[in-house]
């Protein structure tokens, strides 16, 4: 049962207003002495004609009692005091029934979301960037799905545009067939580079470049070998990282496969009259919007990033029907996608007002400086080895005799980078600082872990659950604030749907961790007399197990059983 509801069910037999938006006043008091939940009456004054601390008053002593403690009013507020031992046992029960599906809800059904993410460069370094967008989106993805919604995973590769006429032309130059096979997107930034060096001396490259990219677009069937194997490589590599992440895409269309389908965007526009021409380009005016023109072709004909992007738009909105259609890139691209959005809007498609652009903010180093192309790709291997090492220690440290020390550290330590990732509201920039992340007492992941695995090895000393728990007799402050913590689940789920942030979630499974430790070093759970009192503890201990997994798992992060 969610006994936000039932308070605002209570509450709607005395008030003329619907149970949801009783449900959106509802707070939660600073204070456990001042009630569970509490209801302002500012909004009633109007409609009884009355001072709020007045028409609390009247509702307190009005409301029927049936499954409360207690009903008060302070002030303005009609506070609330649940029946803790009713509460309590729904609240335990529920978990451990529905387990792993605990916090889902069917909120989406019948609606599809788009979630694109990460969408690397072709034959560029996946960098540190990349991977907040994927540690982002995997994160939404997991938590639409959690309330039911059909999700679909898209990669935006960039793997079009005139960069990979350089790239051909670089790689018939000064290509190096060993080294690209080696590690193919060094070595393919290693050409792209020298051809940029080479074509400040020698301007005539870049025709070249720009013919390779004309045959790419005619279907030349040897440019089109070539441009495949480099995005086969780079592919390769880009999956090795989300092996280590567990993050998948249900599509791969980037930004070549909208090749054949920009004409028609294109001609579109034309007919709509938006196109206008500008220096030798067609754009789409925006200055009413105070925005610059979106450039939809080039001056010789060309399309360019936002051509796809519109083309992309459509597609998705043809082939999925989306309710909505997320985007999750940096903040820096926040003014392209606005335009992008604008110029379908314009065009007549009332959908555009469903998409919707997702940023974030810097990634960021203590130790360090992050500053060159070159130096990104590297930090990004080193991240995470570097994680996993120093977790490593950690462990040698506190259980050198652990089992699977190495697979463990590898779970923790690369849980490690991702919850530093989801930690702070996204639009933050970040910063990785080592002794911080990895600390298993401060706000961090081993700390949430190293709760599951306190927890679960309670459980594991306990053997199998007899069933005769007495949830009445958890009466303590300790244990209502962790059940009221399991209890609030799918709402910060929820709230982490609207506010499209993961880090609600984080934040989330960080209280559920303090409250476990808050409880378990006031109470004993094993060595208890009171049988009935020790299965509920158990019980109780279970539930959080399972909470904890549930919240980390919607963030992508796996738990260990043992650490
Ligand atoms: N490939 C781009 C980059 O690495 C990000 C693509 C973002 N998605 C989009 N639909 N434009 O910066």
């Amino acid at each position: 049962m969610d006994y936000k509801k039932k308070v605002a069910q209570a509450i709607s037999k005395h008030v003329d207003m619907d149970i949801e938006s009783i449900e959106k006043l509802i707070e939660i008091p600073p204070k456990s002495d001042m009630g569970d939940y509490a209801f302002p009456c500012f909004q009633l004054a109007k409609a009884f004609r009355k001072a709020p601390n007045m028409i609390s008053e009247e509702l307190a002593s009005k409301i029927s009692n049936e499954g409360f403690e207690k009903i008060t009013n302070i002030g303005p507020y009609v506070n609330f005091f649940a029946d803790k031992s009713i509460f309590t046992k729904n609240t335990i029960e529920k978990v451990l029934t529905e387990g792993d599906e605990y916090g889902s809800s069917n909120i989406g059904e019948g609606k599809t979301i788009c979630v694109e993410y990460s969408s690397p460069n072709i034959a560029k370094p996946f960098h540190v960037g990349h991977l907040f967008t994927t540690a982002i989106g995997n994160s939404l993805y997991k938590i639409f799905k959690k309330e039911g919604y059909n999700v679909q995973g898209i990669n935006h590769l960039g793997d079009w545009g005139t960069q990979f006429g350089k790239l051909i032309s670089a790689y018939k130059r000064w290509g190096n067939e060993e080294a690209l096979e080696k590690n193919a997107i060094d070595e393919l930034l290693r050409i792209y580079v020298k051809f940029h060096d080479e074509a400040e001396k020698e301007p005539s490259l870049e025709d070249e470049g720009r013919a390779y990219f004309k045959a790419l677009e005619d279907g030349d069937k040897e440019v089109e070998a070539l441009w495949k194997r480099f995005r086969d490589l780079s592919l390769k590599e880009f999956e090795r990282i989300y092996e280590i992440f567990d993050v998948k895409f249900d599509s791969y269309a980037g930004e070549a496969f909208y090749n054949d389908k920009m004409d028609v965007v294109v001609n579109e526009l034309k007919e709509k009259n938006l196109l206008v021409e500008s220096n030798g380009a067609q754009v789409v005016m925006l200055d009413e919007y105070n925005m610059p023109p979106c450039i939809v072709l080039k001056g010789d004909g060309a399309s360019i990033y936002a051509t796809r992007d519109l083309a992309a738009a459509m597609y998705r909105k043809k082939t999925y029907d989306f309710y909505k259609s997320i985007y999750v890139v940096g903040t820096p691209q926040a003014l392209h996608f606005k335009q992008v959005f604008k110029v379908l809007e314009l065009a007549g498609h009332e959908w555009a007002k469903d998409c919707v652009h997702v940023g974030f903010g810097l990634v960021k180093f203590a130790d360090r400086k992050l500053s060159t192309r070159k130096g990104e790709v590297i930090l990004l291997d080193d991240l995470i080895r570097e994680s996993i090492d120093k977790t490593l220690e950690v462990i040698n440290e506190k259980n050198p005799d652990l089992d699977n020390k190495e697979e463990v550290a590898k779970k923790i330590g690369v849980g490690a980078v991702v919850f530093t990732y989801l930690k702070n509201s996204r639009e933050k920039d970040i910063v990785f600082d080592w002794k911080e992340m990895l600390s298993f007492d401060g706000e961090t992941g081993p700390y949430v872990q190293y709760s599951y695995a306190r927890a679960n090895s309670i459980l594991t000393r306990a053997g199998e659950l007899k069933g005769n728990a007495d949830y009445s007799k958890l009466t303590s402050k300790e244990e209502f604030e962790l059940v009221k913590a399991l209890e609030g689940f799918a709402k910060q789920i929820h709230l982490a749907t609207e506010k499209l942030e993961p880090s609600i979630v984080t934040r989330y499974a960080i209280e559920v961790a303090k409250a476990f430790n808050k409880f378990y070093n006031a109470h004993s759970v094993l060595n208890l007399e009171d049988e009935e009192l020790k299965e509920a503890r158990l019980g109780l201990v279970k539930a959080t197990c399972q909470v904890i997994k549930n919240s980390l798992a919607l963030l992508g992060i796996e738990v260990v059983d043992k650490m």
